[in-house]
């Protein structure tokens, strides 16, 4: 009978049969799934594997600083950190078209990732945390004709580019299951229930123009409502919870003047593999207590709004 120790051995002799002495690079995101594939890999072939980390700058509050440790302390697995915040803020200038963002980052993202494997050496396999619903969903949305929602970011065209052969020890599982696995590899409780974090990260968080400053200015306040919801013990029962900033001011008044700032809007979905998703139906009391310390706290935000949009019509993410 199936269990995830078993498919866990599974996968570590098929990775050892595949990789051979072969060299592998991992894009790691900070997120579950590159997580997970990168520790599983690791088990099968040790220091065969080097992860590299590229800070793009659209990441959460201390996100590259909690990898680090993780990788670097925690498991001593081979680990690059890029930092290459000022080329992609660079390259954002002046572009708001969702998918001309999601393009861009993309790209930029192998440019850079390519730009590291040569500096290591160059790699024989290419490993990725792709999912199960990666697989379906960047091909055609469920249900409907064979249209492209919106161009997913992983590490695509890169392999063909640099020779490469694909490690995917996660292609069969879906989030539920990848958790399971991190357990099962003695992943950090706190690390395997993160909320899933999308590739291009800040960036399709900021409708409009994307600059270190706005980028700064929602890494607070998504930080203080991810620490509201985790106070309220609310963490875990939520599928994906975070704060988009909307290139949009409106009047507010603060103590005896008035102010002209964003607005915060705040998203909190549950869901099983983020195909479909329901709005989480938060009391009103915790709203207006996240929308008060975050008008009150985030120089530049000076309104707050609860997306009540499922998913579909909605995404979840804004953009
Ligand atoms: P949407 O917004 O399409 O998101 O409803 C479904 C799930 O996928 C995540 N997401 C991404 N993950 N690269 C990723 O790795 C991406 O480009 C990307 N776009 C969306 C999103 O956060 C949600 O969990």
């Amino acid at each position: 009978d199936w269990t995830m120790a078993a498919y866990r051995d599974t996968k570590i002799a098929e990775i050892r049969e595949q990789v051979g002495d072969g060299r592998v690079i991992c894009g790691l995101s900070g997120g579950v799934d590159s997580s997970v594939a990168a520790i599983l890999i690791h088990e099968a072939i040790g220091d065969q594997l080097t992860c590299v980390f590229v800070d793009h700058g659209l990441l959460r509050l201390n996100e590259r600083e909690q990898v680090e440790s993780l990788f670097r302390d925690h498991y001593n697995i081979p680990l690059v950190v890029v930092d290459a915040e000022e080329r992609f803020m660079a390259g954002l200038d002046g572009v708001s078209d969702p998918e001309k963002k999601r393009k861009f980052i993309g790209g930029e993202f192998i440019a850079v990732f390519e730009e590291e494997a040569n500096k290591l050496g160059g790699a024989d396999f290419l490993a990725q945390g792709t999912l199960y619903p990666d697989v379906i969903e960047s091909v055609s949305f469920t249900g409907g004709p064979s249209v492209t929602i919106k161009s997913h970011h992983n590490v695509g065209g890169l392999p063909e580019r640099m020779n490469m052969k694909l490690v995917e020890p996660l292609r069969e599982l879906f989030k539920d299951e990848v958790r399971v696995l991190g357990r099962e590899l003695g992943l950090d409780e706190q690390f395997v229930g993160r909320h899933p974090f999308p590739g291009p990260g800040l960036a399709i968080r900021i409708p409009g123009e994307v600059t270190k400053e706005r980028c700064d200015i929602l890494r607070k306040a998504d930080a203080i409502y991810l620490e509201e919801i985790r106070n309220a013990g609310l963490y875990d029962a939520i599928w994906q919870a975070f704060a988009v900033l909307l290139p949009v001011k409106t009047v507010g008044v603060m103590g005896d003047h008035r102010t002209y700032d964003s607005v915060c809007g705040l998203r909190a979905v549950t869901s099983t593999d983020g195909m479909t998703a329901d709005v989480y139906p938060f009391d009103a009391g915790f709203l207006t207590g996240c929308a008060t310390r975050i008008v009150n706290e985030v120089q530049g935000i000076n309104r707050v709004v609860y997306d009540y949009t499922s998913k579909p019509p909605g995404t979840i993410e804004w953009e």
